[in-house]
């Protein structure tokens, strides 16, 4: 079959530009196979990473149709029947990365993806290994529960597509705190509470916009986002609300729906922003808005819990009982 490629070709600090390459093809020809053809005989200057050509090594993460994914592992045919099932001559878009400077055409600079992975400090501790007698063994179950985290080959498929990365240049991205939550779960890492401190002052967990979009674009299921939604929970056992807001906003809108169904949001913006009028600050910054809903008579009065509230109480209930058993 007959595909037209269009790549997004770019020198660093110039604008990018779109050039097209005709290539016959097979459907299960990947689209790096394609890629090496349209180097090797039409454009030798076309820059692009590869390394296994077999979803290992993480080298050729791209922008494959507007998501990033590894162009060893996606295909042609898979590409036209999703998005040009019906077209003629069907075009495929390759792109660079997102979240990161371009160096040349698909080659991005990912200094600051390394940079971030180290801020989690990605190892297990050297406290730990020391243990002079004999050597540290984990059980087959304590080895299992690193499994999801440990198939992580940093392509960089979800730091690319990460939103909160995008708009918070503090966030070290889902790549980071997937293998944080690695950290975290390892049996023979003593540093389990330090790290959770460090995980909740840093702008890691808190800063995820929970997008989902790590989740459906890891070609490795290692689902980063859920990760986050690990450690913030282990973040949260015990804690009372009063550490942070980020805390205490997670906290309140779980007693708030197991109160009423949904939120009362009157009682909201009280306990998170002005700490249950402890943060005079917090609750004088929540005057203007508090007017300017008044006025436009925008501001619930009253509050009518859901008729569904029992069942909310109890669904969440379920959830946070087997979160617990999950824990011991
Ligand atoms: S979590 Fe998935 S998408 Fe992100 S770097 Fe690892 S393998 Fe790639
Ligand atoms: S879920 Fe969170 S970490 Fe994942 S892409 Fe969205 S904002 Fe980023
Ligand atoms: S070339 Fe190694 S993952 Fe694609």
């Amino acid at each position: 079959m007959q595909v037209v490629f269009k790549i997004v070709r770019q020198d660093q600090n110039a604008a990018p530009r779109v050039e097209s390459y005709p290539l016959e093809v097979e459907p299960g020809n990947t689209i790096l196979d394609c890629l090496n053809r349209i180097k090797w005989e039409q454009d030798g200057s076309l820059a692009y990473r590869k390394n296994c050509r077999n979803t290992i090594c993480g080298s050729c993460s791209m922008r494959i149709n507007g998501r990033s994914a590894l162009a060893c592992k996606e295909n042609v045919g898979s590409e036209v029947a999703r998005f040009a099932p019906n077209a003629e001559l069907p075009e495929i878009t390759i792109a660079p990365m997102g979240n990161m400077p371009v160096i040349k055409d698909l080659v991005v600079d990912m200094s600051e993806f390394w940079t971030n992975l180290k801020a989690v400090d990605p190892y297990v501790s050297t406290a730990s290994r020391q243990i002079p007698e004999r050597e540290f063994l984990q059980s087959p179950e304590e080895r299992e529960k690193l499994n999801q985290t440990g198939n992580c080959i940093l392509c960089g498929a979800c730091y690319s597509e990460c939103n909160a990365r995008e708009v918070n240049p503090d966030f070290v991205g889902p790549h980071a705190l997937a293998k944080a939550y690695r950290m975290v779960e390892d049996s023979r890492d003593d540093r389990t509470n330090d790290r959770l401190a460090q995980y909740n002052s840093m702008a890691g967990v808190w800063g995820c916009t929970r997008c989902y979009y790590c989740n459906s674009v890891c070609p490795m299921e290692v689902a980063p986002m859920d990760q986050i939604g690990k450690i913030k929970n282990e973040i949260l056992v015990g804690k009372t609300g009063q550490e942070n807001r980020s805390i205490r906003h997670r906290k309140t809108l779980i007693d708030l729906v197991k109160q009423g169904g949904w939120i009362d949001e009157r009682q909201f913006g009280l306990k998170v922003v002005a700490n249950n009028f402890r943060d005079l600050g917090g609750l004088a910054s929540l005057a203007p808005l508090g007017l300017r809903m008044l006025t436009k008579r925008k501001l619930p009065m009253g509050f009518e819990p859901s008729e569904g509230v029992k069942t909310v109480r109890s669904l969440i209930e379920s959830v946070q009982a087997f979160e617990a058993q999950s824990r011991r």
